[in-house]
Order: structure tokens, then sequence, then C-alpha cells
């Protein structure tokens, strides 16, 4: 039965592209006007970046994606088998289904699947095809910033709340803007709730380096994407080649931090807007903070959340938890 059922909670609430633009210019000359220079990771990820992205997870050095699609293959009836009969199975920023796919095979009882995303045209591309593949099961995607608290679809109210943030994209925010998410979730999916989350692992410095820093230089060409993004939505002109990728793990910050290092010094225009670059001078582009299974539980109940169980790969090398929401806190 091909699925063409109308998506009723699919509403356009993602700004226009005018506004995004807006935001990303605002963003960008901000960034390159501020002492250190830096760059938020949520625009990596045009179409060229998405692409990039996927091609990094399939890379022999990058570990996590592959680790954590093990993890949830092995132990996907344990978790599954833990989450109450009935429960609307809500995702934070949805974008690929490739992780749920684990668990829906698990989880035959679910009352709805709710993925937030902010792309709608990608949430109904991904909604439809989903739809394909489990036609019993209901989907209720919701156009959303998943980093704020969403209100999800009015008929799901009496159903138990799952949510399932996969990924590791929790390591992407700093550790305190991480609990605060981590608190609007259980703000969205109310008291009681249960949480699955994947979290990537403190592990050997040389591993974790050469996962940002391949030898076939893809995460290299995803960090300097960047900035042909930016020559071409702002009207910019950096010389690609005047900037090399280095990507380093901070044992003290336990993060990985990505730069984008000035090969020379050089004049860069934004929107009209000239920025000086020293010689070796870097924009900072990403941080990607690892957790220890304590270092994340502790994280976890300050935002409220109590921790259940978590599931790990033989090696060591990722996590998945499975959190409940004991109390839900005021901001
Ligand atoms: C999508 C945020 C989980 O931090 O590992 C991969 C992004 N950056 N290689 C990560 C990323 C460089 C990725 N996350």
């Amino acid at each position: 039965m091909p699925v063409t059922a109308p998506l009723p909670h699919l509403v356009p609430s993602s700004p226009p592209d005018e506004q995004t633009d807006r935001s990303f210019l605002r963003d960008v000359l901000a960034g390159l006007g501020a002492p250190r220079k830096h760059l938020s990771a949520k625009y990596f990820y045009d179409r060229r970046g998405s692409e990039l992205f996927e091609a990094i997870t399939r890379l022999p050095e990058y570990y996590p994606t592959r680790t954590e699609l093990a993890i949830l293959d092995h132990d996907g009836p344990e978790i599954a088998a833990g989450l109450p009969p009935g429960a609307a199975l809500v995702e934070f920023g949805s974008g690929s289904t490739a992780k749920v796919r684990r668990l829906l095979p698990h989880l035959t009882d679910l009352a709805a699947y709710v993925p937030i995303d902010v792309s709608e045209e990608f949430l109904r591309s991904e909604a439809e095809e989903l739809g394909r593949d489990f036609p019993r099961l209901r989907i209720e995607p919701v156009a959303a910033d998943f980093t704020k608290p969403v209100t999800l679809p009015d008929d799901l109210k009496d159903a138990p709340k799952v949510g399932f943030f996969p990924g590791s994209t929790i390591g992407n925010f700093e550790p305190e803007t991480a609990a605060a998410l981590l608190g609007s979730f259980a703000r969205t999916l109310g008291a009681g709730a249960t949480l699955v989350v994947g979290i990537d692992l403190v592990k050997d410095k040389a591993v974790l380096e050469a996962a940002y820093d391949d030898s076939a230089g893809v995460t290299a060409a995803f960090n300097l994407n960047l900035l042909t993004r930016i020559n071409r939505d702002l009207g910019a002109d950096f010389d690609l080649n005047g900037f090399a990728h280095q990507a380093f793990f901070d044992e003290n910050l336990g993060r990985i931090e990505m730069h984008l290092v000035s090969r020379r010094s050089q004049l860069v225009t934004v929107a009209g807007v000239p920025f000086h670059f020293a010689s070796g001078e870097t924009i900072h582009t990403e941080n990607s903070y690892k957790y220890t299974v304590a270092g994340f539980r502790a994280l976890a109940r300050s935002a409220g959340w109590e921790h259940a169980r978590v599931w790990t790969d033989p090696d060591g090398l990722f996590s998945v938890h499975a959190l409940t929401a004991s109390t839900i806190r005021r901001h």
C-alpha cells in the first residue's frame, strides 16, 4: 500500500530561506569578528556537507556510527524490552532514519513514531520512506527546532513517552548547554518519560584524532566545505587553498576540537566586511565532547534524568544509555 497519508503535524514552522540566511550572516560576522574566530558546527550541513558527513560515517577511522549501529543491533531487543508498551517514540533531530530502523522491529506496539527535525522537506521524504517499510506504524513528524521545548501532537498526550537521541549529537554542545538540552527533552516528554541516548566515549587519543582527521581527507573536505558554503551563500572570497584542516583531542576539556588554520597572513571579505587572518590563526569550527559513562550519568542527573541502563560495544568505544525523567525542572 503506498503511503500517501497526510502528515498532519508537519506545520511550516521553519523560517523562510531569507531569514535563515540572515541569521547565518549574523552568526558568521559575529564569529569571525570575535577575538578567537569561530563558526557554529550546525552550519556544516548544507547539501554537500550532509553528503560528506554520510561519507565520514563510512570511513574506516570513524568508529562512532558503525559502533552505535552495532550496539542497537546487538542490544536492540533488550533496550526495547525495557520500554513501556503503547509508547510514543520521539526522535530529536531525526536526520536519517538509519538508527531508528534498528529499534522499530523490536517495538511492535508503538502508539506513534514522532520524528522532530527543522528540515521539513527532509522529514517528509524520510517519513514517507519509513512508512513504506513499516506500513502499520503511525508516523507523526513535527517540523521544529529540537533545541527548544516542542509541543507533541495532542492525541499522544496519554501515551508514555520515549525520547531517542542517537549519534552522540549531544557532544557538539558545551556540557552546560547539553544539560539544558536534556532538561528541555524532559519538559517536552514529561515526568516518567524514558530517554535513549547515544554517547561517544573517552578513549585513546590516537583513535579519537584519527576519527576526525582521516587519511582519505574526507573530514578535511567536510570542514573546508563550511568556507565554500560561506563563499556561495554570503558572498565571501575565502581561498580554499589558504586554509588547512586541523583536529586534536584536548584531554583536559574532554573534547575533539576542529579548526581551519590560515596558511598565511590574508584578508577575507564576507558580505563586504573585511577580516584579517594572521598566519597560523585558526577558526574554531567544532567541538565534539567525549564522556565517560560516569561523567555522562552525572551530566544527565543534573538535568533531571536518572540513569537506568547502559550498553556498550566490547571495545568500550561508544555507549547507549536509557534514562528516566524523575522530576521536571523549570529553567
Ligand atoms: C554528528 C556531531 C556526531 O562529532 O562526531 C564528524 C560530527 N564532525 N566528523 C561528531 C563530525 C567531524 C559528528 N556528530
